[in-house]
């Protein structure tokens, strides 16, 4: 439809029509075929029910063409429906958490992996997802750190860009693809505490420095969609803040699609009590320029008399319609209301060998390697056991896989048994404990306190006998799928006390133990790694999580994977992050620490730092060369190193740029990432690997409050983690 069509199509809509466009509805109440029937017992009117513009949560062609079908025909001027879901990593094949798309440094596989979550979910009738998360997240004790690729803006801000593009392509009629919504604006990972959905404080150059750019990248790679959160910003709820929407998000970040509110945010303005009313919230919003309210009645039950009241101009209602049809016209909509939904297309394009293949290949750069003496890993003994509530565990997606069917994950167990019958090696296996202790809220553990210990007791027992047998022990554990996601806050960042049990007596019997972890979060682990001869973390790699994790294990392939979250020693750390400040008291590194900045029982720096991770060779990388040290506007300075694989294998090293700003006015981070490359490096060879480094780079929220680059010294550092001390300097 033309722009000039869709006007015409606005101006002949009733006021009900219109504001019903702003209004989605949960998928239940379409499944109950309400809009079919214009019948529900719900409590949502009739009208609603027949006119609302959107719906999230239902998926499958056949059910989606029917729904369509009746509302197309039901409504007056036959707009379609517009279907969302969040299709966050994966819609059938399920490929790593977003933290694990944030380890494997590559935003080649976060394109990848979204253009298949779009095939796959566009086939069954979605036309829209609710990703990527561009959430900057710094403290592991907030559940949804594992929807996020981590806490480093630069590294956030090239994943949420490739996955946009992966999801949406070049063009949205394109039925291979769906839109695309950059969530949750703005700052929903600085919730205080960890605890969710809770109130954020930050500093204007905090925000913008650190926590806007990666929503911005997804905004500029044409996201056309984006998302409020809950948290309050500096006291304001998004969903009614008029500077983050009107003026940050629409004015300065130029985005001129959709804004949708997060699931009853607009409502939840009164439980914070910035509204008095429901009336008085979706004032806020429409004045914050919400286009969308997600499934409460806010909207629909106040616009009309706020506009007729005149207290709301009627222009904001037009301005939030015009965008909510551009979106469905920019899908192709209107010409087919269908799109690209298609049983026959979804069995032929869902969970193919080829998605598969993008999947595993996944998880195999994603899986991070932080210990490995007395050469554990690769496998190569003669008798493996395999251990652990996670050894033969289907449930390798996070809490946000919700459309997929794990039967069709490849376990542990399946991959390892397939692996090795080829080879001269035997393998066993053991669950060892159930994955959760009984003292849970999650509501996943059916057994009695009695029973499970019984039932502990004897798992305990057959993981003893396997191990004593075993030249090598590979244990499983990790954190259950539901302990990751929303409202999963936590304060020990610990496995269940029968996997710290299973872990201490099979550690006694192992003559040489791995440990792999599978999480969605940062951990303390040390009792763990100083026990294990090696220790992996794999972030919850989804369906192809077996075989990617044995093809790293067996040694067919060497890891790669690097954190995109520090590891803390101990909880009272967080939030932890490695672009920190270096305080007027930086501890020194020898001699005493008293009267500086330190903890008493706990380095300062992390167990393991952001961009972390072993591979199964050794490298050596030589001093950073530049060009010249003196940057000017028009010359960049090339920074190059040269880096050796020195071991007996070959493997893929990330490669790492960070930049400090030596002094600016106001206090610089002790390190920012700026740049990294994945180098694949054959076993003796040497590669160069440079790095452009140009003014924008080093641009900040002075003291001017604007992004400048300041005029001073700085130091380029080259290394293979944020720790890197590899530097060299040159001045602006
Ligand atoms: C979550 C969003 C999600 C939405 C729709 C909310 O509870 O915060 O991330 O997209 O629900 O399911």
């Amino acid at each position: 439809m033309k722009k000039t069509d869709l006007k015409a199509l606005l101006d002949e809509m009733t006021m009900e029509e219109k504001i019903l466009q702003l209004v989605q509805l949960p998928g239940a109440t379409f499944e109950e075929d309400a809009a079919v029937t214009g019948l529900s017992d719900s409590q949502i009117p009739e009208n609603v029910l027949r006119l609302a513009g959107s719906t999230l949560g239902i998926f499958g062609a056949e059910k989606v063409k029917k729904i369509q079908k009746a509302y197309v025909e039901n409504h007056p001027h036959h707009i379609p429906l517009l279907f969302m879901l969040d299709v966050i990593h994966g819609h059938k094949t399920v490929m790593p958490c977003p933290l694990g798309l944030g380890a494997t440094f590559d935003p080649e596989v976060a394109r990848k992996g979204a253009e298949v979550q779009a095939k796959e979910a566009s086939a069954d009738g979605v036309h829209v997802t609710f990703s990527p998360m561009g959430d900057l997240v710094r403290d592991a004790r907030w559940g949804r750190v594992v929807e996020s690729t981590g806490e480093d803006k630069f590294l956030n801000g090239k994943m949420v860009a490739a996955m946009v593009k992966g999801y949406q392509g070049d063009d949205l009629t394109d039925t291979d693809h769906v839109a695309s919504c950059v969530k949750h604006f703005a700052a929903y990972g600085g919730a205080e505490a960890g605890r969710d959905y809770n109130n954020v404080e930050l500093s204007e150059h905090t925000l913008r420095e650190q926590y806007l750019p990666a929503y911005k990248e997804g905004i500029d790679a044409g996201a056309r969609l984006v998302m409020t959160s809950f948290n309050t910003l500096n006291g304001i709820p998004s969903s009614g803040n008029k500077w983050l929407m009107r003026y940050i998000l629409r004015k300065e970040m130029g985005f001129d699609g959709v804004l949708i509110s997060d699931w009853a945010a607009i409502a939840e303005m009164k439980n914070w009590g910035i509204a008095e009313s429901l009336r008085e919230a979706a004032k806020l919003a429409m004045e914050a320029g919400v286009d969308i309210d997600m499934c409460t009645e806010s909207y629909y039950a106040n616009l009309e008399d706020l506009i007729n009241s005149g207290e709301i101009d009627k222009s904001l209602l037009d301005e939030a319609v015009m965008r909510v049809l551009e979106l469905k016209n920019d899908l192709g909509l209107f010409e087919d209301p269908y799109r690209g939904a298609s049983e026959e297309k979804a069995k032929k394009v869902t969970l193919t060998a080829e998605n598969r293949a993008i999947a595993r290949d996944a998880v195999r750069k994603s899986l991070v390697l932080l210990k490995n003496e007395r050469e554990a890993l690769p496998l190569k003994v003669k008798r493996i056991a395999f251990i652990g509530p996670y050894v033969d565990e289907k449930e390798l997606r996070s809490s946000w896989a919700i459309s997929c069917d794990s039967k069709t994950t490849v376990t542990i167990q399946e991959a390892a048994t397939k692996f090795f019958e080829k080879t001269e090696c035997k393998v066993k296996f053991a669950k060892g404990c159930e994955m959760l202790d009984n003292n849970t809220d999650l509501g996943f553990n059916t057994f009695t306190q009695e029973n499970l210990e019984a039932e502990n007791k004897k798992l305990m027992a057959k993981a003893l006998e396997v191990a004593d047998w075993a030249d090598e022990v590979v244990l499983c554990l990790g954190e259950h799928f539901a302990q990751t996601g929303e409202s999963t806050s936590k304060v020990n960042l610990t496995l269940s006390d029968a996997q710290r049990k299973l872990f201490h007596e099979v550690s006694k019997k192992s003559k040489k133990l791995v440990t792999l972890i599978i999480c969605g979060r940062p951990l303390v682990l040390d009792e763990y790694i100083e026990k294990s001869d090696a220790l992996m973390i794999s972030f919850r790699p989804g369906t192809e999580g077996g075989n990617g994790i044995i093809d790293i294990l067996s040694g067919e392939y060497s890891p790669s994977g690097k954190l995109p979250m520090s590891f803390p020693y101990s909880v009272g750390q967080e939030p932890i992050h490695y672009d920190r400040y270096i305080t007027g008291r930086p501890k020194p590194a020898e001699g005493t620490s008293i009267f500086t900045t330190r903890y008493l029982d706990c380095p300062n720096e992390p167990r393991f730092c952001f961009g972390y991770g072993l591979t199964y060779s050794k490298f050596e990388i030589s001093n950073v060369k530049l060009d010249k040290d003196i940057l000017t506007d028009d010359a960049g300075i090339t920074a190059t190193v040269n880096v050796k694989n020195t071991g007996r294998v070959d493997a893929t090293q990330v490669v790492q740029l960070y930049i400090r700003d030596m002094a600016g006015s106001r206090v610089r981070p002790i390190k920012e990432l700026k740049g990294f490359e994945r180098v694949e490096v054959k076993a003796g060879d040497s590669v160069d690997v440079s790095f452009k480094i140009t003014e924008d780079m080093l641009r900040f929220f002075t003291i001017k409050n604007a992004f400048e680059t300041e005029h001073g010294k700085f130091t380029a550092y080259i290394g293979f983690d944020s720790d890197t001390e590899n530097g060299a300097e040159f001045s602006y």
